[in-house]
């Protein structure tokens, strides 16, 4: 039997990407309450969160009153005025403090509500910048097979990979084209790194050429890539692409949209490579998750060279929404909890390279606090499981009824992204159920 509130979502309530059928079926449970790393159901059901949040924006952990109590502060003084004509402190403030730990040569911040809008917002950078720079002819966008940058329509358009929404919502926005991706488990080009050198960056000086370098407005890349699941590029991979944006004078986007703000061991995941973006984006450990902001940074030059900034967001630079990302990053610096994604990581990672004795689970990755563990039918073969077979979501309701929760990132990978917060106890109970769940899901397909 449903509960009242299942069932008065399912009457009344869109739920975001949630297949029906599973709510009518009991499989969606009602989250009341966070306290720590864990989150509890309305039965009273405590579960780990190794998916800090499930879309991955929780740094701090659950039920943090100075958060709550910097965002009462600022509803109380000043809840609201516009990001356009007017100054408001709290924006100024966050975006002082960006500054100073950007990497690269970033300085100006516009704040949006969350990433696919900061996505949006990178591209209006860069397309006024051009604009302004009398090349106006320069409209496209490349991003890559297997990326995503939201679900906003350009964002949407920079989509990777298959998804339904892209269906619905065509036509998408024209220009935009697809490079290959640095997947190297699976390399598109049947090669291996390093003896490829690089052969997958390189495909984006002739897609480059292809595409008419006059008409490139920018390149768009996640530093680590989460549509095959947590995918770190190789360390030089960068440093190709670069090269490559300079010689053709296209701009290059760096979304740091799941990775910014320490999840990687580094405030930002463009530290391991350095990366000197030209624009970055931002969102979810921004205020970790406990208010919606986004954010789209670039460098002195190019906001030196756009007057006026033509975009309009009436919760753009929201005073609330920015004070609470103050405390958040005042809490991630003084309880270095970037530190703790680093050694938490790097145990988390070797936990999953032990878990690779299962006979589904294949290569074990990640940086930090985000790793994947690739699941394959044929571990030789590297074979993913058919689709029709719901391997990704067996194992995340196994997970569950062990306890935590884990996500899915299409057919191949189960992922883990949980709060920076975590700590040792918490990471070895989190791999004993993981264990656990596989050993399950195995018994019952036969291995
Ligand atoms: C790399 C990346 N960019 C952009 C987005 C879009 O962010 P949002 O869901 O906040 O719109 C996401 C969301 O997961 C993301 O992973």
């Amino acid at each position: 039997m449903a509960s009242k509130t299942v069932e008065d979502a399912l009457n009344y309530l869109f739920l975001h990407n949630t297949v029906k059928k599973d709510l009518q079926e009991g499989r969606v449970p009602v989250i009341v309450r966070g306290e720590g790393n864990y989150i509890f159901d309305e039965d009273g059901k405590r579960y780990l969160d190794l998916m800090a949040g499930n879309t991955r924006p929780n740094a701090i952990g659950y039920g943090r009153e100075e958060v709550a109590k910097a965002m009462y502060e600022q509803a109380k003084k000043m809840h609201y005025y516009t990001p356009a004509f007017y100054i408001t402190t709290p924006a100024v403030e966050l975006a002082k403090k960006l500054a100073s730990i950007y990497p690269g040569e970033l300085t100006t911040t516009c704040f949006v509500c969350d990433g696919s809008e900061a996505v949006e917002a990178a591209f209006k950078i860069a397309k006024q910048y051009h604009y302004l720079a009398n090349q106006q002819k320069r409209f496209k966008i490349i991003s890559r097979q297997n990326a995503y940058h939201g679900q906003t329509m350009g964002a949407l358009s920079a989509l990777g990979f298959l998804n339904p929404m892209r269906n619905v919502m065509a036509p998408l926005v024209p220009g935009h084209a697809f490079l290959i991706p640095p997947y190297c488990y699976r390399c598109p080009l049947n090669l291996t790194y390093p003896a490829c050198d690089l052969a997958c960056a390189d495909a984006l000086d002739s897609l480059i050429q292809f595409e008419g370098p006059e008409l490139v407005a920018a390149f768009i890349a996640e530093t680590m890539m989460q549509g095959v699941g947590a995918l770190p590029p190789p360390t030089d991979y960068f440093d190709r692409i670069r090269q490559i944006c300079d010689k053709y004078g296209v701009l290059l986007i760096i979304d740091e949209v799941i990775v910014g703000f320490g999840r990687t061991g580094k405030m930002f995941a463009s530290e391991h490579y350095n990366i000197k973006p030209d624009i970055m984006t931002m969102a979810k450990q921004l205020t970790g998750g406990y208010a919606p902001l986004g954010a789209a940074a670039t460098t002195r030059k190019i906001a030196e060279a756009i007057p006026t900034f033509l975009h309009l967001h009436t919760y753009g630079n929201h005073p609330v929404c920015c004070a609470a990302a103050l405390a958040n990053l005042e809490i991630i610096e003084r309880e270095n909890l970037v530190a703790n994604a680093a050694a938490m990581g790097k145990v988390f990672l070797e936990g999953l390279q032990e878990l690779q004795k299962h006979p589904i689970a294949g290569e074990a990755r990640g940086l930090g606090l985000w790793c994947a563990l690739e699941i394959v039918k044929d571990k030789k073969k590297r074979t993913p499981f058919p689709p029709q077979e719901n391997i990704i979501s067996q194992l995340t309701l196994a997970g569950r009824a062990q306890g935590v929760i884990v996500r899915g990132m299409g057919n191949n990978a189960l992922e883990f992204a949980p709060p920076l917060t975590l700590t040792r106890k918490e990471l070895e109970e989190g791999l004993k159920a993981i264990d656990q769940s596989l050993y399950e899901v195995e018994k019952k397909l036969g291995y």
